[in-house]
């Protein structure tokens, strides 16, 4: 196992700790939180009762593979909590989020849980939000007209950078929702809360990554052992 898959590993573990029997709970998307679904599978085969909504196509498929039962949001309106990962995690559990594209509904998930928890490994923790491009979510109608409304927005907060539409391959990176994804390098975002407004009053956005007064606990594993945060 690498060390950057055993980091993972033992934030999955970490959160694990914090689940009771009978819970119903969210579980995100990446590789992180693949591996916080194969600790449970591991769990769950020795007898541990959990139901599961899965934040994606992609987790979903996994908790199926490896036998996590799940069921959907609707089945499941209300979620004791959510395990996801994360790109960026600042001092105040402000997060960046979608560098797998399933931001949307990771966003929903976590909003419908009464705990998020996130693990990530160490090199996830940052001082200010930023350096990972920031997905945007979009709807592909009016696609160049969003696009200059968010640069337009985004430069009279001071953010600067390239913004540029996902690919997959040569094609068009297309989520679980069926819109596009714009990744915008602002390098720094000093005011987080003021882009999440900003972008909120762009009709052609769908959701974006900026995740704030979402998380309420942060477990981060590094060489040194795990750190956690706390909202
Ligand atoms: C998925 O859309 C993302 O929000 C992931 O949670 C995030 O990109 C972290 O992924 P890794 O655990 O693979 O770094």
């Amino acid at each position: 196992m690498s060390d950057a898959t055993s980091l993972k590993r033992k934030a999955a573990e970490a959160a694990f700790a914090e689940l009771e029997e009978g819970m119903n709970i969210g579980i995100g998307t990446g590789s992180t939180a693949e591996a916080f679904v194969r600790v449970l599978s591991e769990h769950v085969a020795a007898g541990f009762a959990i139901t599961g909504v899965a934040t994606s196509e992609r987790t979903e498929a996994l908790c199926r593979e490896l036998g996590v039962s799940t069921k959907t949001l609707d089945e499941l309106p209300i979620l004791d909590v959510t395990v996801d990962g994360a790109d960026e995690v600042d001092h105040d559990l402000r997060l960046i989020k979608g560098g797998g594209g399933a931001l949307l509904r990771e966003k929903i998930v976590a909003f419908s849980s009464a705990r998020m928890i996130v693990i990530a490994d160490s090199s996830k923790k940052v001082q200010t939000l930023g350096a990972f491009p920031l997905p945007i979510e979009v709807n592909g109608f009016g696609l160049t007209s969003t696009f200059m409304a968010i640069r337009r927005l985004t430069e009279t907060l001071g953010l600067e950078g390239e913004i540029v539409l996902r690919k997959s391959g040569d094609k068009p990176f297309i989520t679980d929702g069926g819109h596009l994804i714009l990744d915008a390098s602002f390098g720094r975002i000093p005011d987080p809360e003021a882009l999440s407004a900003a972008l909120a009053t762009i009709p052609g956005i769908v959701e974006h990554g900026l995740f704030l007064n979402l998380a309420s606990m942060a477990i981060l594993a590094g060489p040194d052992g795990i750190e956690m945060l706390n909202a």
